[in-house]
């Protein structure tokens, strides 16, 4: 297994080029099988989620070729069963629910179980597809989904689900009649989802806004699209420029999709300034403490919580966070109170007493966004090395983090642990 190994100290200074977005890169693969024909995928980050996802079309029969430029054919199919052993190495495997009940009206996915986040049920995307006219049994830890051809309906969301939003979209897309989405998810990804279905002739309105519609269309046709860039990469280099006082070009990215966190950073002290093709990022030697309450987009993003906590910790005074998306998300504070960190949490509220001097030590990643955390955390260590294990959790979600960290001047390695 892997291990990343930082040294503290070093001020990041360069350019970094941000990834596709992981994040839409699987619905987007899995809206593939709503089209016949072969689909062509361009900026597709080179993750092991998206090789899962990769895995989960080749197990249902699809042509899957490539991977910046992915391929993906489901002319094919011959499976409509996403089993146990793919859905519980990757919970976004359940985003094949929605296009193959569409296409094949059935569809049998493993129930995803909970994660180390959190329990994340996926009754909303269940209650979706019955209001569409789909028999739903749950039986022997499978969701068995039936119907004869999906229709319209309109349907409103108990929680702001990404994926349920997104799932339901595409079940949409072939439905008869018309689809509507309220307290839909606004996320970014959802509309990346939404304009590849456009592209494939569906009819999908209001993407990136609480209510969605849905035109159902007799057939869609294959696309080639690029995928959006990761907001939650950008955000975490973002971060990195600023706590290590650097001066960093964060090409590739989008800054209208990252407001909330932006706007925190200023905040908080850095200074962050459009750029060509991306932001401009300065670190500072002191920052304000801040308060952050995560939510849905556009609010201040859960995926970007455990890297502000980062922040927080060398800020001149107290900083709350408070985790309202996920009800286990802050693994990482023990980690960080590890490497001389002071946080207490009290239920979902974080309150982190800033201008701590971390110390390198060995810490153990306990999921992708917390592995960030703790890699930001060794990059400001001031004394002794930071070890992070279990780095499985990283390489699901950030691209090489290792590499383009180096180049900005970080002294970081990966190392193979026995
Ligand atoms: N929820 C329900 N019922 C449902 C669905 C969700 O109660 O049927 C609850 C969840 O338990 C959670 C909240 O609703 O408390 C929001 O969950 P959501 O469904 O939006 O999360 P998700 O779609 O499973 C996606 C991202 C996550 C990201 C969240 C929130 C993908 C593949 N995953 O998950 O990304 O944290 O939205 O923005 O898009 C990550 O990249 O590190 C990651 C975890």
């Amino acid at each position: 297994m892997d291990a990343i190994v930082v040294k503290g100290g070093a001020r990041l200074v360069g350019e970094v080029e941000i990834c596709g977005a992981k994040n839409a890169a699987l619905p987007l693969i899995a809206s593939a099988i709503l089209a016949p024909g072969r689909s062509i995928f361009k900026n597709v980050p080179l993750l092991r989620d998206v090789a899962t996802m990769g895995q989960v079309l080749r197990h249902l029969g699809a042509d899957v070729v490539g991977d910046r430029c992915l391929e993906v054919d489901t002319s094919s199919l011959a499976e409509v069963d996403a089993p146990y052993d793919l859905v519980r190495t990757m919970r976004a495997s359940v985003l094949v629910l929605g296009p193959l009940l569409a296409r094949f009206g059935r569809a049998r996915v493993s129930l995803p179980g909970g994660c180390a986040i959190g329990a994340r049920p996926i009754d909303q995307h269940l209650k979706g597809l019955e209001a569409m006219g789909a028999t739903i049994e749950l039986s022997e830890g499978y969701v068995e989904a039936r119907c004869k051809k999906l229709h319209g309906a309109q349907i409103t969301c108990d929680v702001q689900t990404v994926t349920g939003t997104m799932n339901l979209m595409m079940a949409a897309a072939l439905a008869r009649g018309r689809t509507t989405i309220e307290n839909a998810a606004c996320e970014p990804e959802v509309e990346d989802l939404a304009c590849v279905i456009n592209k494939m002739g569906g009819k999908v309105t209001g993407a990136g806004t609480s209510v969605v519609h849905i035109e159902g269309v007799d057939e869609l046709q294959p696309v080639e699209h690029a995928i959006i860039p990761d907001r939650i990469e950008a955000g975490t280099f973002m971060v990195a420029a600023a706590i290590t006082g650097g001066d960093v070009l964060i090409k590739n990215c989008l800054p209208e999709h990252l407001h909330a966190a932006i706007h925190k950073l200023e905040q908080a002290g850095a200074q962050v300034t459009p750029a060509a093709g991306g932001v401009r990022v300065v670190g500072a030697t002191h920052f304000s403490p801040f308060e952050i309450t995560t939510q849905p987009h556009p609010g201040f993003p859960t995926d970007m919580q455990a890297q502000f906590m980062v922040l927080a910790t060398v800020a001149d005074g107290q900083s709350t966070l408070i985790e309202t998306i996920f009800e286990n998300r802050f693994m990482h504070v023990p980690e960080l109170c590890r490497m001389n960190a002071a946080i207490k949490v009290r239920g979902r509220t974080a309150v982190v007493r800033g201008r701590r001097a971390l110390s390198g030590t060995t810490v153990m990643a306990s999921d992708l966004r917390a592995s960030a955390a703790l890699i930001l955390a060794g990059l400001i260590a001031e004394k002794g090395i930071t070890r992070v294990r279990r780095v499985y959790h990283l390489d699901r979600g950030y691209e090489r983090i290792e590499d383009k960290l180096s180049k900005l001047g970080a002294t970081i390695e990966r190392v193979k642990e026995a």
